[in-house]
């Protein structure tokens, strides 16, 4: 269901606490362009470190890889890229605003008005801003196109690449054969990725430049099925582990009339954002499309060949592709939480409304906050100590600033899943308090202990 006070909430806690601040905010921003702030970069961060973990150091048939952004031209002629990767593009002949057809077609940028059960009959699409005529329909390529050094001719143009697997295809053989590799096995590349798109919209949902967390996973043809249903079960874990609930997921099954023509099945993992049901993630069976693309044009020999059944062939693919921005957000819409009324009653201040964003504790930017009661000494310099011992191994903050209830709530409302208090008792027992986010429940724990005590719980 549409719900876009929840997403100005988001948007405005991620400006006002440090996760996303607009691009070049003092010039005014930059349409559809972020920067990750302190706490942003940290989640963001955890995201990528957790997924890296997930699926490629703690699997035997998993290698990882970083290719470059700026990539030979011909990799993109020999995609596809450069004919096919575009958009169908309409403009208004009154305003000239642009938009996507496809877009138009199923109600999303239309006024708000608009009844998104009512199918729109293509005639009858006005300019959703101005009401104008638009133009007919014309394809829009969505390459990032600039020039490798000092001269700017057609001779010198390359692109920045618009998805990351271009690199992974392109770097099979390297891989495979310098990490003597036997199929199955897949590489997995984090990196950023480019696409002029026509419209942008939601935040980070859609932009212009992005990150992806992409796997090619290498099979012989036979077993795609198979492999297909475990990279599903895959992705299913970790949307459970991001925290997303189940029923804000949709697997959506893509129809052959929709799917690149290259694939042979594809399910978009679809989120239920608060505006509207959209493509989170895909998993894709690319068949051999791409290496044998690669193969023809670069006349080099990309065939595999089974050492043990000696059956040489092109490996075909499976592959998860993932969003990172789009997970970040589905990440923070899932976390964020709003109790009526406040969870504790000890203070007058905190019966209002209090937001706590309940991130899985391995993803939360920061794990632990130091509060010490007093700001001055001796209570200050033992904090400090604390809080530097603790540094070493976790993402810490120090606050000694206001009431406590209010130090606690500025923790739950960026997620640290952990406070520690020092006391004046704390001078004398060498213990502290421990607070949990989610349970609020304290432990009162030996200073000498703290490090075992959050190595436990935080791992
Ligand atoms: N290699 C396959 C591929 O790139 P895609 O469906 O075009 O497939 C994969 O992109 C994922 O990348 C999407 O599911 C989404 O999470 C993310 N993505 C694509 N375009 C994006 C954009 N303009 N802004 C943010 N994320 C985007």
């Amino acid at each position: 269901m549409d719900n876009p006070e929840k997403m100005e909430k988001v948007v405005n806690l991620a400006k006002q606490r440090g996760f996303i601040f607009p691009s070049s905010d003092i010039y005014g921003g930059l349409s559809a362009a972020y920067d990750y702030g302190p706490l942003g970069v940290e989640l963001k961060n955890n995201i990528k470190k957790a997924w890296w973990k997930m699926f490629v150091n703690t699997r035997m048939d998993m290698v990882g890889l970083d290719a470059a952004i700026i990539m030979h031209p011909k990799v993109w002629e020999s995609s596809g890229h450069l004919d096919n990767f575009s958009d169908p593009l309409v403009e208004c002949k009154k305003c000239h605003k642009r938009f996507r057809h496809d877009h138009l077609l199923e109600g999303s940028s239309l006024s708000p008005k608009h009844d998104k059960a009512k199918p729109v009959d293509s005639d009858k699409i006005v300019c959703p801003d101005c009401s104008g005529e638009l133009t007919g329909v014309k394809q829009f390529n969505m390459m990032f196109k600039t020039f490798m050094g000092p001269v700017e001719e057609s001779a010198n143009v390359v692109y920045l690449r618009p998805e990351t697997a271009g690199g992974i295809f392109v770097n099979f053989k390297n891989v495979q054969e310098s990490q003597r590799l036997r199929l199955p096995f897949g590489i997995a590349q984090i990196g950023k990725a480019f696409r002029n798109e026509i419209t942008t919209e939601n935040f980070i949902f859609r932009t212009r430049e992005f990150e992806q967390m992409e796997i090619e996973y290498f099979i012989n043809p036979k077993d795609w099925e198979k492999y297909f249903d475990e990279w599903l079960k895959l992705m299913r874990e970790w949307a459970e582990f991001l925290g997303l609930d189940k029923k804000d997921l949709v697997e959506e099954e893509i129809p052959e009339k929709d799917r690149a023509f290259y694939s042979k099945r594809t399910i978009d993992f679809e989120y239920k954002f608060p505006f509207g049901q959209k493509e989170l993630w895909g998993l894709a069976y690319r068949t051999d499309y791409d290496l044998s693309q690669h193969q023809k044009h670069s006349k080099q020999d990309l065939t595999y060949r089974d050492p043990i059944t000696n059956e040489k062939y092109l490996p075909h693919v499976i592959e998860p592709s993932l969003g990172v921005d789009r997970s970040f957000l589905a990440v923070m819409l899932a976390a964020y939480t709003e109790i009526e009324g406040g969870r504790s009653t000890t203070t007058k201040a905190i019966k209002d409304k209090e937001v706590v964003l309940k991130l899985p504790y391995a993803l939360a930017p920061i794990k632990i906050a130091v509060l010490p009661l007093s700001k001055k000494e001796p209570l200050a310099n033992l904090s400090r100590d604390i809080l530097m011992k603790l540094k070493q191994n976790f993402v810490c903050v120090y606050d000694e600033t206001q009431a406590i209830g209010k130090r606690y709530r500025r923790q739950d409302e960026i997620g640290t899943p952990y406070c520690v208090t020092i006391d004046f008792d704390s001078l004398e027992d060498k213990q502290v308090t421990i607070r949990d986010r989610d349970t609020m429940e304290q432990d009162r724990i030996a200073i000498d202990e703290l490090d075992k005590y959050f190595e436990n719980k935080l791992g």
